[in-house]
């Protein structure tokens, strides 16, 4: 779709790769409703956007909504149904980085309610509605990480191969239909969701990062060409399409991650530089 004709709902809009969406996608044209948790976060960034972009204000709208509670993703599906959205972006996402059992429970639940459960009800909720429309796409931002498993990301890792599977089997599931299903995979990206602890890791690991606004770029371009998948970054490229083939081609290459993570000296050997 021609982002000038897309009204386009972006959840995770106050991140960093939000932010940089909704500057590439308002300078192409296109109208936004933001979403965030923090009303006084997304009125303050709604208002710095008209002012710098010299926008419209109509050109924006935002609503203040946490993902995780089931019973607002129906009334904010009806709220974007009739501002007549026909692009949805799932980028709201929470991290989970750590040995396997440093992670809690509490923790799991938030990154499968967030990165999972939330795009997968919102889409469903809005469902009735896209279909009504000649065209409408659904992007799931996901990660590289939602096709390669990687030491230190079990839980963040089943959150993102469960949304490129559900993006996956639903774009199939709707065939020619209306409604496109789309999976975004980004490398590490330089944001506040990455914390000292993932920094030092990438860097111990020689995995590169992009910046917010490369992210960005390839959500645009996604929307532009339909694509149903796009991984950004080298190596993670072609480490996604061996992973799909022969995932235990990989399995031994991960020494200099697992010893990163132990928080021991990284290996020397010439390790797959796998990234997030
Ligand atoms: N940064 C990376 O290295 C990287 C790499 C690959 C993929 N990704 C994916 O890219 C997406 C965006 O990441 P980012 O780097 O921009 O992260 P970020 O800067 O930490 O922003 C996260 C966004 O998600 C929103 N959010 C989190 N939990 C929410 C909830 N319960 N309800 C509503 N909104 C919620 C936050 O809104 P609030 O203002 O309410 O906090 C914020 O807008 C995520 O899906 C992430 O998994 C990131």
């Amino acid at each position: 779709m021609r982002p000038a004709d897309t009204r386009v709902l972006l959840t995770g809009a106050t991140g960093g790769i939000g932010r940089a969406a909704a500057d590439a996608l308002l300078e192409r044209g296109a109208s936004l409703m933001l979403v965030g948790r923090s009303p006084a976060t997304l009125s303050e960034m709604s208002r710095g956007l008209v002012h710098r972009l010299q926008l419209a204000p109509d050109r924006i709208t935002w609503k203040a909504v946490d993902l995780t509670q089931p019973q607002r993703l129906g009334v904010l599906a009806a709220e974007a149904a009739s501002w007549g959205v026909n692009v949805v972006v799932h980028n709201a996402g929470t991290p989970a980085f750590g040995a396997f059992e440093s992670i809690d429970a509490a923790r799991m639940q938030q990154v499968m309610q967030t990165n999972l459960l939330a795009p997968m009800l919102l889409t469903q909720a809005l469902m009735p509605h896209l279909r009504t429309l000649p065209k409408a796409q659904v992007v799931c931002v996901g990660s590289a990480l939602g096709r390669i498993g990687l030491p230190g990301y079990s839980a963040y890792c089943a959150s993102k191969f469960g949304l490129r599977g559900f993006a996956e089997a639903l774009r199939r599931e709707l065939g020619r239909g209306p409604i496109h299903i789309q999976y975004l995979g980004p490398r590490s990206t330089h944001t506040a969701f990455n914390n000292d602890a993932v920094l030092a890791y990438n860097l111990a690991t020689g995995t590169s990062m992009d910046e917010p606004a490369a992210v960005a770029a390839a959500l645009v371009r996604m929307i532009e060409d339909e694509s149903a998948e796009c991984f950004l970054g080298w190596p993670e490229k072609l480490a996604v399409r061996l992973n799909g083939l022969v995932p235990s081609l990989l399995d031994g290459v991960f020494t200099r991650h697992r010893d990163a993570l132990a928080g021991e000296a990284p290996t020397v050997n010439p390790d797959f530089r796998g990234s997030r």
